[in-house]
């Protein structure tokens, strides 16, 4: 069966219907997948446009029984009677990526800083920074107020916070009754935050309140550019790497985090979508596990490219300045500092999808400034 409209061409193969548009753009269609995505009403719940139709109530092997293109919508007839229509436009933009994808790092990147008060205040700024912080996985925002608890102000552009154990927002200052290496004057390698959770935290806020003392500069490291050149270069200790569970474990004496998961966690495509790696938090694995001698020398290499300086980006974090980084990507650390000088961080969490959300709604709103 083939039918044209000013150069669209539409045929039904054994289990799909096939649309090149008139620009040249292939869709292939699943039969299913076309009986499932009906929008008409009696397949949705008008009130709320989510499904009703169920794909199991047709026989798994249906099929059109007649097909057209008429005003760029894909017309079909199905065998029972039953009629859909879907718009050219939606079905040549489905695949096709948006502007909210990663992107590398260029040579010399820092972070990018945005004013605090137009982040919070202004959408377009926001939606600026945020579609920033969606490509490269960190932005600095600028001329906060130094006060504690200003991170949960953030929950309005990015939120809700992501509350762990220990405390809703975390102080990190020297302390020596402090649970973790945070606390002390110690550097600290490159990391994600409570890699003792199944599912840590996607996003991190880090709120200098103070920085008074020498030395202790920011450091980030973009974990996913990290990852996609050691895979390149040792595909076997990567794989390695995304089998192997390893157990993390975050604790003080009245709370307790756990969790035994895999260092590097890809998605159903094979992409990468994660990096958990905290030195500090990993705990002992089974020496008798038949992988350990080969997750020593995967472990190996990686914890010599997170710690080589040619991959880290350093820069000093000012009193009044936060660092927003998409935890899962990108580790942060710090370089040691002289105790004496006041040195106050607070720490809040966020989670990915809710910031991507936010996106999308400051877009459908156009994108303009808008006074709180
Ligand atoms: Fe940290
Ligand atoms: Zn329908």
């Amino acid at each position: 069966m083939l039918m044209a409209e000013a150069g669209t061409q539409v045929r039904c193969t054994s289990d799909a219907v096939e649309v090149r548009w008139a620009s040249g753009v292939l869709s292939t269609l699943p039969n299913l997948w076309l009986r499932d995505n009906c929008n008409c009403s009696d397949c949705r719940i008008a009130q709320t446009d989510e499904k009703k139709f169920m794909v199991c109530n047709v026989p798994v092997d249906i099929a059109p029984e007649s097909v057209e293109i008429v005003d760029d919508c894909l017309h079909v007839a199905w065998p029972d009677g039953h009629k859909s229509r879907y718009a050219g436009e939606l079905l040549r933009s489905l695949g096709r990526d948006d502007s909210t994808s990663r992107e590398r790092w260029p040579q010399n990147y820092v972070p990018r800083r945005y004013d605090y008060r137009a982040f919070l205040d202004h959408d377009k700024s926001a939606a600026e920074a945020i579609r920033e912080f969606i490509a490269h996985g960190a932005i600095i925002l600028s001329a906060a107020p130094r006060e504690p608890g200003i991170l949960e102000h953030l929950a309005h552009r990015l939120g809700p916070i992501r509350e762990v154990l220990f405390a809703r927002i975390h102080d990190v200052a020297v302390d020596p009754s402090g649970y973790n290496v945070a606390h002390t004057p110690l550097p600290l390698p490159p990391h994600n935050d409570f890699a003792s959770y199944s599912w840590p935290p996607s996003v991190q806020a880090l709120h200098m309140l103070a920085n008074e003392t020498a030395g202790g500069e920011s450091i980030v490291v973009d974990g996913w550019q990290l990852l996609t050149e050691f895979r390149d270069a040792h595909p076997e200790y990567f794989e390695t790497l995304r089998n192997m569970p390893v157990p993390f474990r975050e604790f003080d004496d009245t709370t307790e985090t756990f969790a035994v998961e895999p260092i590097i966690r890809c998605d159903t495509e094979g992409e990468i979508a994660g990096l958990r790696f905290s030195n500090q938090l990993m705990q002992m694995i089974d020496p008798n596990d038949r992988r350990a001698a080969s997750f020593y020398r995967a472990y190996h290499e990686l914890c010599r490219r997170i710690t080589d300086p040619a991959v880290q980006v350093s820069f000093r974090l000012h009193g009044g300045e936060i660092l927003i980084v998409a935890a899962h990507r990108v580790l942060h650390g710090r370089q040691a500092f002289e105790p004496g000088g006041r040195r106050h961080l607070q720490d809040a969490y966020f989670e990915l999808d809710n910031v991507r959300n936010h996106l999308v709604v400051l877009r459908r709103k156009g994108g303009t400034s808008n006074e709180r």
